[in-house]
């Protein structure tokens, strides 16, 4: 199957990248020479990373033009920035640009689905495919569908995904966030309520988050975590602990007012924590060599299933 991908950014590249590499031509877009411009270096380093001798490339064909690039094609994929108007009128426009079975597909991380597809006539054919940066590294791509999605369009999207090696999960409804990102901002919400209220200072609840709960999180989930141990267990911890978790319903005020301060993180030298240099460059080593860690799994096929 011909494959359009809209956006040829840091997801988008890498989206098209791992497409390719399963076999489909892929015909990658963006209104940007220089993001075009970019993307076999940036596959290279893809390559580079998997140890993979494909000549992805060549299946890959670069577009400015919109029509151009959903010509033929059987599925397209958006990864456009983050802005809903945009992306709404990107799903009208490939509405009328593709016939009603062709599947349109966006990689939001937040929007609802709904929301981007609001000008869309066919709806039956829209849903979310999101990924995860780097999708070469991190497999998992929650396909979203909405109350309009067929059943057909999700199950040939699962199908088209995992033959390319990535790890597609069915969410059911169109919730913002999907599943991914509500539970990593829940988490989020009560580490910046407990440094707030001075419970302890950023590095020391990051550093109970590796530590602790998340030194097995990649290996253990939540839920399973909760069956192991037995749910009364669960149910006596949230008994006592439920009435006390943060439940702020807008952004934090501390983080608006650190972002609002210019102190926006590592390159700012503070952010929740301060940084020097030297500091910030041994997380991003931290990173560099998980990352490095994960692809050598990849490339030796270990991976998991839901
Ligand atoms: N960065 C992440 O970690 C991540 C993870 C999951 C999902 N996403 C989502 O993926 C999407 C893309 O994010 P990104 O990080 O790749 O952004 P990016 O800024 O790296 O890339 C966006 C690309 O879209 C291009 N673009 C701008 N207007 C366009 C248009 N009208 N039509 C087509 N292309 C256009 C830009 O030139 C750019 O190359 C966003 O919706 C984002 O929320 C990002």
């Amino acid at each position: 199957m011909r494959i359009a991908v809209i956006g040829a950014g840091l997801m988008g590249h890498a989206i098209a990248y791992m497409l390719a590499a399963a076999g489909h031509p892929v015909a990658l877009q963006d209104p940007s020479d220089a993001s075009l411009a970019s993307v076999p270096e940036r596959f290279a380093r893809i390559a580079e990373t998997l140890r993979d001798g494909n000549d992805v490339i060549n299946r890959v064909t670069m577009h400015a033009n919109l029509a151009d690039a959903v010509d033929g094609v059987g599925l397209v994929i958006e990864a456009a920035p983050e802005k809903p108007a945009l992306k709404q009128a990107l799903f009208a426009e490939l509405d009328t640009l593709t016939g009603p079975d062709v599947i349109l597909a966006s990689n939001t991380s937040v929007i609802p689905i709904g929301r981007v597809s609001e000008k869309v006539q066919h709806k039956s054919r829209v849903l979310g495919t999101h990924f995860w940066n780097p999708p070469h590294i991190v497999r998992l791509v929650e396909v979203v569908q909405t109350d309009h999605t067929s059943t057909a369009a999700v199950e040939q999207t699962m199908a088209v995904l995992a033959n390319a090696g990535m790890s597609p999960v069915h969410v059911k409804k169109d919730v913002p966030g999907f599943i991914g990102n509500r539970l990593q901002h829940a988490l989020k919400r009560e580490a910046i309520a407990l440094v707030a209220s001075g419970v302890c200072d950023a590095k020391t609840l990051d550093f109970v988050v590796r530590e602790g709960f998340g030194a097995r999180l990649g290996v253990l989930g939540p839920l399973e975590q909760s069956d192991m141990i037995g749910m009364a267990l669960t149910l006596d911890i949230h008994e006592v602990l439920m009435p006390h978790l943060d439940t702020t319903a807008v952004a934090h005020p501390l983080l608006r007012e650190k972002v609002e301060n210019g102190e926006t993180g590592m390159a700012a030298g503070r952010g929740f924590a301060e940084w020097t240099p030297t500091e910030a460059q041994e997380v991003r080593d931290r990173f560099s060599r998980f990352m490095a860690e994960r692809a050598a799994e990849k490339r030796s096929g270990k991976s998991g299933s839901a």
